[in-house]
């Protein structure tokens, strides 16, 4: 049973979707035992209901180092042994992600490299695409570019708005999230320079 630390910015849907899996039962291989937040929002009011650890601190006031310091001080407390970031909307020291080699999952709304950054979204309206989709890679120090682990098309269809993009894009993350916590805490991810491979179970 591998021990997960969630780190949200907003809403939270992906994180309450991991929640939820653990949930059900049927033998999922990982346990979400913190969830940790730069701002207040939806996600740690999520927590608070599950009754699940919580680091809340306003990296806009401590700033990103002192910030990761108190996080990565609860998660050793708590024997974190992978993190998923799960719109987290902040970039993370090398020295944090050293901390966590391999072991730190993103999820990203377009298919990498496509559309980096914010607004993936909506840069890929303004761009005009005909496909974009969602991206989950492990973690290095550039921004959205660690191998990819998993990635599934959405297609951009006539008269989509933001909303009606983020939306479908939303229920492909909650599939393909679970997927990729349960194969990481199987040990079942080997990277090789820039290639996943998916070992089988
Ligand atoms: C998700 O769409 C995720 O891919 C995106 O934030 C959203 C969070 O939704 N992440 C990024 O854009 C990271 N650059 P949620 O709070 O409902 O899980």
């Amino acid at each position: 049973m591998m021990r997960i630390a969630v780190l949200a910015s907003g809403r939270g849907s992906n994180f309450a979707r991991l929640l939820e899996e653990q949930a059900a039962g049927g033998g999922v291989p990982y346990q979400i035992v913190l969830l940790g937040v730069d701002r207040n929002c939806p996600a740690a009011e999520t927590a608070r209901t599950a009754g699940l650890a919580l680091y809340s601190a306003a990296a806009r006031l401590i700033g990103m180092a002192e910030w990761e310091r108190g996080f990565l001080a609860q998660a050793s407390a708590l024997g974190v042994e992978g993190i998923v970031l799960a719109g987290f909307m902040r970039i993370l020291s090398p020295q944090f992600i050293a901390s966590y080699r391999g072991r730190i999952l993103n999820i990203h709304p377009s298919l990498l490299p496509a559309f980096p950054g914010r607004d993936a979204i909506g840069q890929a309206l303004r761009h005009g695409v005909r496909q974009t989709g969602v991206t989950v890679h492990f973690v290095d120090e550039t921004l959205d570019g660690g191998p990819i682990v998993l990635q599934e098309a959405v297609p951009v269809l006539a008269g989509d708005d933001e909303a009606s993009l983020a939306q479908r894009i939303h229920v492909v993350e909650h599939r393909l999230l679970p997927q990729a916590v349960r194969l990481l805490a199987q040990h079942e991810l080997q990277v090789t320079g820039r290639t996943v491979t998916i070992l089988e179970g």
